[in-house]
């Protein structure tokens, strides 16, 4: 069972199943969170990141053109990263239980767009991390990753980026609607993180009921678990 009619229509909502967002800043920790999220409630994760990256494999024009904004650590045009999450959601629609979607909005413009083009999400959740902490992740995980935008050059701008354009975000969806974001502190161990978002997500199960399967049995208890 998802929105009724008119629960679309209030919510302008053209996608019937739950939308989650995970925002945060860069390292922040929304991959990690993602990966226990789809695991406990299945949904499909959709990582505007994950899906540029994809693209700039390709080696088409449009990843070439992805690619250099990602190394300066701007953001790449809303009708691209709007087009891909649309693309990737309709060609699962049949089978996913719902979407949970990592790293966008990051801008007004994306939030606005994805109202109009999609509808509202159901939850925003908004990962807070220092700086120095994201920073140290970030340095760490370029060790390995081989991503080109983990170092310190670019982690710098990915960091402004974030803090002019993508924190008004949150903002945004605070006044849309009450209780439509929650915040978590993102410093504490990944499981620790999780025990709050895992809450969060079921004590939102009232307005997702029936979309949302808890895949697994809780593997801690939740005071809001009744
Ligand atoms: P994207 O790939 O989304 O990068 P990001 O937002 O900078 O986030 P990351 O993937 O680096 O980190 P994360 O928060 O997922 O943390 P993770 O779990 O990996 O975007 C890259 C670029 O693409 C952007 O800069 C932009 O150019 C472009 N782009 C993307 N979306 C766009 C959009 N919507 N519009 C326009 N452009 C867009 O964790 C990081 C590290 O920390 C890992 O090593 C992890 O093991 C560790 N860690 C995680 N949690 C914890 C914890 N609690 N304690 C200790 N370590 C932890």
């Amino acid at each position: 069972m998802g929105h009724s009619k008119e629960d679309c229509q209030k919510l302008r909502c053209k996608e019937a199943k739950p939308i989650v967002f995970v925002l945060g800043g860069p390292g922040s920790g929304k991959g990690t969170q993602c990966d226990r999220i789809v695991r406990d409630f299945g949904f499909l994760h959709l990582s505007s990141g994950d899906l540029l990256r994809e693209e700039v494999k390709k080696g088409t024009e449009l990843g070439r053109e992805c690619e250099q904004l990602m190394k300066d650590g701007k953001l790449v045009p809303v009708q691209i990263t709007l087009n891909l999450i649309k693309k990737a959601m309709e060609e699962s629609k049949t089978t996913a239980n719902g979407y949970l979607v990592d790293g966008f909005p990051r801008a007004i413009d994306q939030a606005e767009l994805f109202e109009e083009k999609v509808g509202r999400p159901r939850l925003v959740i908004f990962l807070e991390c220092p700086k120095g902490e994201m920073e140290k992740r970030l340095l760490k995980r370029g060790e390995t990753s081989g991503r080109s935008d983990d170092n310190m050059t670019t982690i710098l701008k990915r960091f402004d980026t974030f803090q002019r354009e993508s924190l008004p975000v949150v903002q945004f969806y605070n006044h849309l609607q009450q209780n439509l974001v929650i915040k978590v502190s993102s410093v504490p161990p990944p499981d620790e993180v999780y025990k709050q978002i895992y809450c969060a997500i079921l004590s939102f199960r009232g307005g997702m009921d029936g979309d949302t399967k808890c895949a697994r049995p809780p593997s801690h208890t939740c005071d809001l678990m009744s």
